[in-house]
């Protein structure tokens, strides 16, 4: 085995704890708050594995984070990035049986957009040699969340809500709501989305930026009957989309793309139609989640990307190097993750 450097290169985040504010996903300089460092390469504790990296990916919950606009706090000075993939180069006490393999990981602590990474052994899932090192960067956090998603709409009628459905983690879940016989009804922004996301599963297809959208969508409510709306915008339509869905409809908001905060227009909805409003975080369901049911679930996941009907789009592909000066302008393509790598 070759020795491990002393040293590594990093992108860490320049801001400790939580910023008060909610902005969205969105930056203008990745410099305001990423920078560039020479660290020590970690050592793993207990239960914890070193990584060396091939790719991590960038997802919403990523830039939320560095903003300081997430459900954990910042530590200045620590590595950037929670997702991505790599060889188990170094194991801490009962985290052995990794060692050597190429795995997909959730970081903890020393994050995934530096050259050797920290992470729990029970968030590392070595991967199948036919999924390449790009999926592998983008195996855990937004397929995971498609598997528990469309499972909640599965228990809930033939047709369920996805907005932002362009995102990685709509087209995933809209193709699984197809293949399980499942209606999805995609919200996008851009009408030019509309062939695509057909091609990927919806059954019906909605642009938010027609003037008629609210119209349109309460007619295919009337119509398939939608009782689950997973929502990763939030925003006033949001609610619209809400208020004209059947009684027992659930409005799960699981991300925040809109900085727009709603405003509940219909309080009766909640009392009489008996609707309800809640959250959905990976993290909280992982803890909560039996490990059986979690490895039945990874398998599949694994299962779908090694045949082909699960794939990551890439917009765009950055060497950690180049990471602070072009990750802006790398996320205003649309139809695809960014990809680092080392
Ligand atoms: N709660 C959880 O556990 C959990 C887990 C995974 C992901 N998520 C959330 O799921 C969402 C999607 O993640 P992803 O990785 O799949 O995203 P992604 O592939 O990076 O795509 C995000 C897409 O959303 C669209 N978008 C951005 N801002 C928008 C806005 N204000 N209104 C409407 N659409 C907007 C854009 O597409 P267009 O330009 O085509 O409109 C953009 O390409 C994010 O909010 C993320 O935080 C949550």
């Amino acid at each position: 085995m070759t020795a491990l450097p002393q040293t590594m290169f990093a992108t860490i985040l320049s801001h400790d704890g939580y910023s008060g504010e909610a902005t969205g996903p969105n930056i203008e300089n990745a410099g305001d708050w990423l920078a560039e460092a020479e660290l020590t390469v970690p050592e793993p504790g207990p239960g914890q594995v070193l990584v060396k990296l091939r790719s991590a990916s960038v997802n919403p919950s990523d830039i939320h984070f560095i903003k300081g606009e997430y459900g954990q706090a910042r530590v200045k000075g620590a590595p950037a990035g929670f997702e991505g993939c790599g060889d188990v180069v170094a194991t801490g006490q009962c985290a052995e049986g990794l060692m050597g393999q190429r795995v997909a990981f959730i970081t903890a602590g020393s994050g995934a957009w530096a050259e050797y990474v920290l992470a729990p052994a029970m968030m590392c899932i070595p991967l199948r040699p036919e999924i390449s090192d790009e999926d592998g960067a983008a195996q855990i956090v937004n397929p995971l969340t498609a598997m528990a998603m469309v499972d909640i709409a599965k228990g809930a009628g033939d047709a369920f809500v996805v907005s932002a459905a362009t995102s990685q983690l709509g087209k995933l879940m809209c193709g699984l709501g197809r293949d399980l016989g499942l209606k999805p009804i995609a919200l996008v922004r851009r009408g030019e989305t509309v062939g695509m996301l057909k091609d990927h599963g919806a059954a019906e297809v909605l642009v938010t930026t027609d003037p008629d959208v609210a119209q349109n969508f309460a007619e295919v409510s009337q119509s398939l009957k939608p009782r689950v709306f997973l929502d990763a915008v939030a925003d006033q339509l949001s609610e619209q989309v809400f208020c004209a869905m059947p009684n027992q409809a659930r409005w799960i908001c699981y991300g925040k793309l809109s900085a727009e905060l709603p405003k509940l227009t219909q309080m009766g909805q909640l009392i009489f139609m008996g609707k309800q409003i809640e959250g959905f975080w990976l993290t909280n369901w992982v803890t909560s989640t039996p490990p059986q049911d979690q490895a039945r679930i990874v398998a599949e996941v694994q299962a779908r990307f090694a045949d082909g009907r699960w794939k990551t789009d890439v917009s765009e592909r950055l060497a950690l190097r180049d990471l602070v000066p072009n990750l802006a302008e790398a996320l205003k393509k649309s139809d695809g993750k960014v990809i680092i790598t080392p």
